[in-house]
């Protein structure tokens, strides 16, 4: 259940709510199935499965960073949004041409694209322009937002483009608890804005965007809970989702929930729901940086190579991708650890015993 749950973004959620949720994927992967995609889903769960190092599959969800750049600064997010140091990846934000570049490389195996990383989709047009190319492919598209914009036609845009989910970030309502979280935020714009999509997708009498308001709980914000559940349901939100945050172990009290209260883990493959983003995934930072998951996105030597400059195919099978399977299907391949994230991650350290 774990992989599933890591997978669908279910973890946490009720047993009825998250039949909703497997339905919801079920019908979005039936509406993006063609031959060609539903063979390589066969081949890379089979490739999965049987532990291959090298695939003759490609990926069949693509997590894709538009840009890095953000107008708010949550706690946490992106070391706080530091400036980039020397050998970490600058600010900067993917072309519409480049864009276009990848889903020649990959757009036939792709079910969904997740076009978000650690900065705000909607700061920038190109976004809406990107959301349709991948339609137009019937490729399903995902944005994660904040919807802090000042702009009265992006919500009209944002139901034009064709975007099948928004995920609505905010973590409060009130301005002052929302704040804490999302500094420099105003959540009453946030939203105006969520009503004003609401609005534009029924006079469009559009089905999509599902909007998924997605609500990180801590020790501060959680009084706020029933307020966002009514504000959620009178809006017309689909879903709302209160979910556990990542912090630092180190961060202060107020940052852990009853709900979720402060854990220590113990960090170990045997623990560990394993990883599938070797096989199903990948994250294309805007530069064109590949790198396994979301794991570390700003160190420029965590990359496993550039898709903008080498094929796509090239890089998914080259020798870090084949020592980080080798390594998820052996963690006591300890040779292969330096110099590939996975060597760093939880998942692959072998249980203690
Ligand atoms: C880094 S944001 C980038 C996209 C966009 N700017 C936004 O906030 O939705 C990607 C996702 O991370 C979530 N997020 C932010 N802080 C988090 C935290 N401490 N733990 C877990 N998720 C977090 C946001 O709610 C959002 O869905
Ligand atoms: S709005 Fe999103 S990207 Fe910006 S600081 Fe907050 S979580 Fe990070």
């Amino acid at each position: 259940m774990g992989l599933l749950d890591s997978a669908l973004a279910t973890k946490g959620a009720g047993a009825s709510e998250r039949l909703k949720i497997l339905k919801r994927h079920a019908q979005a992967f039936l509406r993006h199935a063609t031959a060609k995609r539903l063979w390589n889903f066969c081949k890379a769960e089979r490739n999965r499965l049987q532990k291959r190092t090298v695939l003759d599959s490609m990926p069949y969800i693509l997590k894709i960073e538009t840009t890095n750049i953000c107008n708010l600064r949550c706690a946490y997010c992106y070391d706080d949004r530091r400036a980039p140091a020397p050998g970490e990846r600058p600010f900067g934000r993917m072309s519409a041409d480049q864009f276009r570049g990848l889903l020649d490389a990959v757009g036939d195996y792709l079910f969904k694209i997740n076009l978000y990383g650690f900065g705000e989709p909607f700061l920038f047009p190109e976004t809406l322009e990107m959301i349709r190319l991948a339609t137009d492919r019937n490729i399903g598209v995902g944005v994660s937002s904040n919807l802090n914009h000042r702009d009265p036609d992006l919500p009209r845009r944002i139901v034009a483009s064709g975007l099948e989910v928004l995920i609505f970030s905010c973590h409060g309502v009130s301005q002052e608890t929302s704040n804490r979280f999302m500094r420099g935020g105003n959540p009453e714009l946030a939203l105006e804005n969520l009503r004003a999509v609401i609005d534009a997708k029924r006079a469009a009498g559009s089905q999509t965007p599902f909007i998924d308001w997605q609500y990180c709980v801590t020790g501060f914000n959680e009084h706020e809970i029933e307020t966002a559940k009514d504000k959620a349901k009178k809006l017309g939100v689909d879903q709302v989702r209160f979910i556990k945050p990542f912090f630092p172990a180190d961060a202060p009290d107020e940052w852990f929930s009853s709900r979720f209260p402060r854990q220590t883990f113990s960090h170990d493959a045997e623990a560990s729901p394993g990883c599938s983003w070797l096989y199903r995934s990948a994250y294309v930072n805007w530069d064109g940086g590949l790198i396994p998951c979301c794991r570390d996105p700003r160190d420029l030597s965590v990359d496993f190579g550039n898709v903008l400059e080498t094929p796509f195919r090239d890089v998914w099978n080259n020798a870090k991708y084949q020592a980080a399977r080798a390594l998820l299907a052996d963690p006591s391949r300890n040779d292969l650890r330096p110099g590939i994230v996975c060597g760093r991650c939880p998942v692959t350290r072998l249980p203690r015993g």
